[in-house]
This record gives C-alpha cells, structure tokens and sequence, in this order.
C-alpha cells in the first residue's frame, strides 16, 4: 500500500492509469517524456505522474521518475513541498493535489509574502541537499488556497552526494545560483533594473545563462532578419 493513502490500492491505481492514459480531460500535462493527471474520485484528487515512450525511452523516463521519488522522500515534511505516497506499482509516481494555480496562471505581486517564503523553501531544500534546476519555469511553482508558495516537478533536480564528486559539486552549485536566479527573476517579473539591494546576493548571472542568452540574441538579430528580410 502506498504509505498515508487508505482508500485506494496500488494495484486499483494502477488500473485507473491504465484507464485514464488517453483520456484528455484528466491530463494535467502531457509530454514525449510522460503524462501528468489528475485523479479526482470519491471527494480524492491525486497527482498521478506516468512514465512514457517505447522500450527503449521508457525505462530512462521510469528511472527519472523514480530520481524524483528519491527527491520527493528528501523534502518530505517541509511546507512547501507537496505530500509524495509514492511509486503505484514501481511504475507510477503519486503525489497530494495542490489546491490552487500556477505562478505562469497568476503570478503574486512583487512586494508579496509569497516571495519570502519561496525563498527561504529554496533555502531548506539545499540544505537537504536538493538543488531544484528548472524553478525557471512558472509552471514548476504554484500558489496554495493560503496564497502560500508549493514547488514541484523535480524531475532534473541535483542530489548532493557526499565526498568528492566534483562533478556533482558543481552541478549542485549551478543548480543552487539557477534556483536563486529563477527566484529572483519570478520576484521582479524579468524587470531586473528594480532589484533591490538586499536581493543583489541572489541574483548572479552563470556563464551559461548569459551564453544561452546570447545565442538566443544571435538567433533573433541575425538570423531571424535575415529571414524577414527575403521573405
Ligand atoms: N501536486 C500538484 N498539485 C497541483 N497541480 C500539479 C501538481 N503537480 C503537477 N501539477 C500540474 O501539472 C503540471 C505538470 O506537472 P509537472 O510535475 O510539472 O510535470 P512535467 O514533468 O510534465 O512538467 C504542472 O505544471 C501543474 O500545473
Ligand atoms: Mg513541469
């Protein structure tokens, strides 16, 4: 039995998956990786995350599932932090519905609680040794009936292990300075020249960030002139 849910077993679940996979009214996401749904029964609702692709990208979207589990099991207990029951059948992730929207849906105001919040959730989460990576997208934070700030999808998330990983470290260091940017990015709306003095700590721009952006600026100035102009 998942732990902390009674009134449905892994295996009716399971079946209920099985059901519902192509059915889009419970879709809550839908990607080549996998299906976010939502189950919603007998006063229930569940997040239901289920690994797809063939036999050969299957198995590597289980297994980022299952690192996701393993995130889920090390935050457990913090506020911010949806409940996690658990892998349904080694196969399906299953997680407590968040009652509420996306920040992409309705962002809160830039002098908002939810910010403190968020920020020092961010804080505990690397003191559990958990490094978010993708809080860049505003559909990975959601705001609560409480107006309080839930993070999720930790599917790329970083895992510090102990010893001498450099490798880890530094991923683990890139993925803290991206959760801090992403943060402080979300806090101002992108209109970065407003950042306040006690939020300059936070926000530092990595190497790649400012590679990609200028690649991007390339792509835009460039080639997509190019482009306008022979059309
Ligand atoms: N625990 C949850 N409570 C409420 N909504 C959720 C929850 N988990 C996911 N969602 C919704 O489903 C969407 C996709 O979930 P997510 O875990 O981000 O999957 P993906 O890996 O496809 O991005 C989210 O953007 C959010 O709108
Ligand atoms: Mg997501």
């Amino acid at each position: 039995m998942l732990q902390g849910l009674d009134f449905i077993s892994e295996s009716e679940l399971a079946d209920w998956v099985n059901k519902h996979l192509d059915s889009e009214a419970v879709a809550l996401s839908s990607g080549y990786q996998g299906k976010t749904l939502l189950y919603s029964e007998n006063n229930h609702k569940l997040v239901i995350k289920v690994p797809l692709g063939n036999f050969i990208f299957r198995p590597v979207n289980l297994a980022l599932l299952r690192h996701e589990y393993q995130i889920y099991q090390q935050l457990q207990g913090m506020q911010a932090v949806p409940v996690c029951y658990g892998m349904a059948n080694k196969q399906f992730l299953v997680i407590e519905f968040i009652e509420g929207h996306t920040i992409r849906e309705k962002r809160p105001e830039t002098d908002s609680e939810y910010y403190i919040k968020l920020l020092s959730a961010i804080k505990e989460m690397h003191d559990r040794k958990v490094a978010h990576f993708d809080l860049k997208r505003m559909e990975n934070l959601l705001v609560d009936k409480n107006n309080d700030p839930k993070i999720i999808d930790f599917g790329v998330s970083v895992l510090r292990k102990g010893g001498l990983h450099w490798l880890n470290q530094y991923l683990f260091k890139l993925a803290q300075q991206f959760d801090f940017n992403a943060w402080a990015r979300h806090k101002y709306n992108k209109n970065m020249e407003n950042l306040a003095q006690e939020d300059r700590q936070y926000y530092k721009k990595t190497a790649i960030e400012v590679a990609s952006k200028r690649i991007k600026r390339f792509y835009k100035d460039k080639i997509l002139k190019k482009l306008r102009n022979r059309a």
